[in-house]
């Protein structure tokens, strides 16, 4: 079978010479082990390493009856989530759907996400758009406490109980969150919503392959069975412990260019559809390894669209960067340059050429300049954008970044540090129990 992902470093051997790559690929497999073995940090929550093939067909099944149920009357479905309960799914859709799908006819429901931010602005837009469609809801929270999201559900929530009454908000809410714990639980099975459960040993950086992902992907109209079967081809390549698997090859390559001092990578993709791919790699492995004070700061740019803001910083500023390229092979439409009697704009040169043939020159040339200025490349190839290639590559990235994080010496599958901002929050909110630490606080300010 021809390999889904295959990587190059070719462009960054003149950084790290062959002899000290070998060295970083050893410490990756072993990383690799380690992983395998569930004996390293946090190994309570290595849940999602199986889940492409744990993934049952009553799962699939019961996910596919909502989208059908909601494909009869529904023309709104708000997706409620934060973090790892939002950036999988909106990752998965944005590089699927057509890019202009808002305008397009619609073949079934939009979806629209909220939960993800605390604007008013937001949200009462949110509220001028439910008044004028028929709304379903699909709220997600692992913890079932997460502030965002729980604000955003609670307005969502209001309207389909005003609108379409107690029962009917049974067939026009469903939850996605913890089996026993927490508020979103509670209120799920008070009310009698529909339910899928997150399991214990999946963190939310990691829970594409659940109902956190998958329901929202599948309610989109992407077909899941696919997704899950792209990310099983690359759940068995992954485990391969030799120097060929491709998640080896890329924390051992990241970790190499970490030790040279390239502390930022930035993600690049040449496709705006990739944009939220970038969002959802950003969450996994700066959630993952930023901690100890140690890690590579993941930042991410869309090219060529960025060459013209941020490409003389990348050309030329401070040499602290390495870019992954995420290379698309094929284009999945085709269109050509046409050719111009009067040729006023000099573009002729160019006639009859695939689109895609200069944004390829665009990213060769680009590799070569970036390397050129002192910027390592690496290059990841997917043939196209195709939902089995998706499942691949985002399966790819999470045991990449496994290994990465052992590599590094962290626990790759804990958060702590992003409760301290929560804390102070609820102090300046005056949320109960938070009293004394909310004027502490205020003194500061
Ligand atoms: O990766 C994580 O654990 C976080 O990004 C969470 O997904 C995020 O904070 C949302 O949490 P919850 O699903 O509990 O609302």
């Amino acid at each position: 079978m021809k390999e889904i992902i295959t990587i190059s470093g070719k462009p960054a051997t003149s950084f790290i010479p062959t002899g000290e790559y070998k060295i970083w690929e050893q410490k990756a497999l072993r990383a690799l082990d380690l992983l395998a073995s569930g004996k390293g940090r946090g190994s309570d929550f290595l849940g999602w390493l199986d889940l492409p093939s744990g993934t049952s067909e009553e799962l699939t099944e019961r996910i596919k009856d909502i989208g059908n149920d909601w494909q009869k009357d529904i023309e709104l479905v708000v997706v409620i989530g934060i973090g790892g309960s939002y950036l999988g799914a909106k990752a998965v859709i944005e590089a699927l759907s057509h890019s202009f799908t808002s305008l397009m006819p619609a073949a079934g429901p939009r979806i629209v996400f909220a939960g993800q931010n605390i604007s008013e602005d937001y949200l009462a837009e949110l509220e001028d758009l439910m008044k004028i469609r028929s709304v379903a809801c699909v709220v997600i929270s692992k913890s079932g406490t997460t502030t965002e999201p729980a604000i955003a559900f609670r307005l969502v929530q209001k309207h389909i109980l005003s609108q379409y009454g107690k029962e009917e908000a049974k067939r026009r809410i469903v939850a996605v969150t913890d089996r026993s714990r927490g508020a979103l639980r509670n209120m799920a099975d008070r009310s009698g919503y529909r339910s899928f459960i997150i399991p214990d040993n999946v963190g939310g950086r990691f829970s594409v392959f659940t109902p956190v992902g998958l329901l929202p992907i599948a309610l989109a109209g992407i077909d899941i069975e696919d997704l899950i079967a792209g990310a099983l081809y690359m759940e068995n390549v992954t485990a391969e412990k030799t120097e060929e698997n491709p998640a080896v090859q890329y924390a051992a390559w990241r970790n190499a260019l970490y030790s040279k001092g390239k502390k930022t990578e930035l993600l690049v993709n040449y496709h705006p559809k990739l944009h939220y791919l970038t969002e959802w790699w950003k969450q996994l492995f700066g959630e993952s390894e930023g901690k100890e004070h140690k890690g590579i700061f993941p930042a991410g740019v869309d090219f060529t669209t960025d060459l013209h803001s941020m490409g003389q910083y990348i050309q030329d500023g401070e040499r602290h960067l390495f870019e992954t390229v995420i290379s698309v092979a094929s284009a999945n439409r085709s269109l050509t340059i046409p050719s111009d009697q009067e040729d006023a704009d000099g573009l002729n040169y160019l006639a009859g050429k695939h689109i895609d043939q200069c944004n390829k020159m665009a990213e060769l040339g680009t590799c070569l300049a970036h390397t050129d200025g002192g910027v390592p490349n690496l290059r990841i190839e997917i043939p196209s954008l195709s939902t089995y290639s998706l499942g691949a590559l985002l399966y790819f990235f999470e045991k990449a970044c496994g290994i990465s994080g052992y590599i590094l010496g962290v626990n790759p599958f804990d958060q702590e540090g992003v409760e301290a901002y929560k804390k102070n929050m609820f102090a300046l909110l005056d949320k109960p129990g938070f009293e004394i630490q909310g004027e502490i606080l205020r003194k500061r300010l």
